[in-house]
């Protein structure tokens, strides 16, 4: 389901299923604010989650049962004593065959249910069987928001362990003005993120790690440039992979049209030499993995007016250009904020292995993932690697760049907890 909803999406980072497959049973209910829950399904479908919606009756009045299930791709769950919903799937395996439940938005009297225990409707049923962890986004009235009786819902309910987000202070649809309003869906889905992938274990846990990812882009004049076909996929799905392990991660990213992996700072950059200036800044950092497809040149005079292609008036056709600062090599080479592993990329079109250890050598870094770009790997899904170090070879089978991304950054993670005496050795 998840793989059929992702490819319906247009901005989405490739594969992320495999990254982790985890899904959502999202409840909605009966707030002017529903149709924004329309917006979460899609927001969560491309960072990789799957949605199954519960409408309450409340919730029906602001959104169709057709417009969710459009979005979420299944049906619409509405009636606790619907025979053939119960026949299919009963109200207590719905509640449970879900990573984590969502109330959104959650009404005022959704929060009185749940945190009284009542149970007279699928919402608030699936809410007493679940045995997964529980969140709440309220959104309602400044008044009904302040009245004692919410407040004191919302208390019993965090202390129930429910994940109670705030709503956001602003004019509401009401014509008053307070708290009450529901967050961005951009805070409401890095909440769910952040309680769907529990990182606070993974093996990259204190770590930090800077990616860079896509292409730059060098300006001749204020609306041409030299750029390549980088899509930024690997570097995203790379930075992405590394923080659901655990890292603190810096993305520092050309222009692409990739949605920015949740958890994940992120750098947007343009050219190179701002792409070198952004990296400095994040280091020190424990690793660097260098995707991006950084331009080589540059041209040697930016024009502040369009130059005219018109003959005689300008002359576009003798370009001028600079080389640009090589960052792997200049990250590489640092002395003293040199992180611990440096990883650097080689697109190739042959000879791969040789022209990658070539560069490993050249570059001065610790790995080089060298792949085949001669094919369709540039802005497609796939990716076949072989990791190269100055002493080993890892050829990776063809596969897809989110299961690339997942496989180095365990090795990644492998390598840095390896003892300090033991990767001396190997060196
Ligand atoms: O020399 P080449 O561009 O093939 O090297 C590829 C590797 O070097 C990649 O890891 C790329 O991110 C990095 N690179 C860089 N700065 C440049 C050129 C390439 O960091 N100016």
């Amino acid at each position: 389901m998840l793989k059929r909803y992702l490819d319906r999406q247009e901005l989405i980072l490739p594969e992320l299923e495999l990254v982790e497959d985890k899904s959502v049973l999202l409840i909605i209910g009966g707030g002017i604010a529903a149709y924004k829950s329309l917006e979460l399904i899609r927001e969560l479908g491309r960072q990789g989650v799957a949605c199954r919606c519960v409408l309450t009756k409340a919730g029906s009045e602001f959104v169709t049962p057709l417009s969710v299930s459009a979005l979420c791709g299944e049906k619409v769950f509405q009636d606790l004593f619907d025979l053939t919903d119960e026949s299919e799937m009963g109200h207590i395996e719905l509640s449970r065959s879900t990573d984590l439940v969502v109330v959104c938005p959650a009404t005022a009297d959704l929060l009185a249910k749940a945190a009284n225990g009542h149970a007279n409707d699928l919402a608030s049923t699936a809410l007493l069987a679940t045995d997964k962890r529980v969140m709440m986004v309220p959104t309602m009235n400044v008044r009904m928001w302040d009245h004692p009786a919410t407040q004191r819902n919302i208390a019993q309910l965090r202390e129930d362990g429910v994940h109670v987000m705030k709503p956001d202070v602003g004019p509401m649809a009401c014509g008053e003005f307070g708290p009450g309003r529901l967050p961005e869906v951009d805070a409401i889905v890095t909440d769910i993120l952040g309680l769907l992938h529990d990182a606070s274990n993974g093996p990259l846990k204190g770590r930090t790690a800077v990616v860079t990812a896509g292409p730059t882009r060098e300006p001749l004049d204020p609306v041409r440039y030299i750029s390549n076909h980088s899509s930024g996929k690997q570097g995203y799905a790379i930075a992405y992979a590394l923080s659901r392990l655990g890292a603190d991660v810096t993305l520092v990213t050309g222009p692409t049209a990739l949605t920015p992996p949740k958890g994940v700072t992120t750098v947007k950059i343009e050219t190179a030499e701002e792409m070198l200036q952004a990296v400095n800044k994040t280091l020190p950092a424990d690793v660097f993995v260098s995707v991006a497809a950084v331009a080589d040149w540059r041209p040697a005079n930016r024009s502040d007016r369009k130059i005219k292609a018109k003959a005689g008036e300008d002359k576009l056709g003798a370009l001028e250009l600079v080389e640009n600062p090589d960052i792997l090599k200049t990250v590489s080479g640092k002395r003293r904020k040199r992180p611990t592993l440096v990883v650097g990329f080689a697109a190739e079109t042959n000879d791969v292995e040789r022209h990658a250890r070539e560069k490993l050598a050249r570059k001065g870094c610790d790995w080089i993932v060298a792949n085949d770009v001669s094919g369709d790997v540039m802005g497609g899904g796939d990716n076949q690697i072989a990791l190269i170090s100055r002493t080993s070879l890892e050829r990776w089978p063809r596969m897809g760049k989110s299961a690339v991304a997942i496989k180095l950054a365990q090795r990644i993670a492998q390598e840095l907890n390896r003892p300090m005496e033991e990767r001396d050795a190997a060196e």
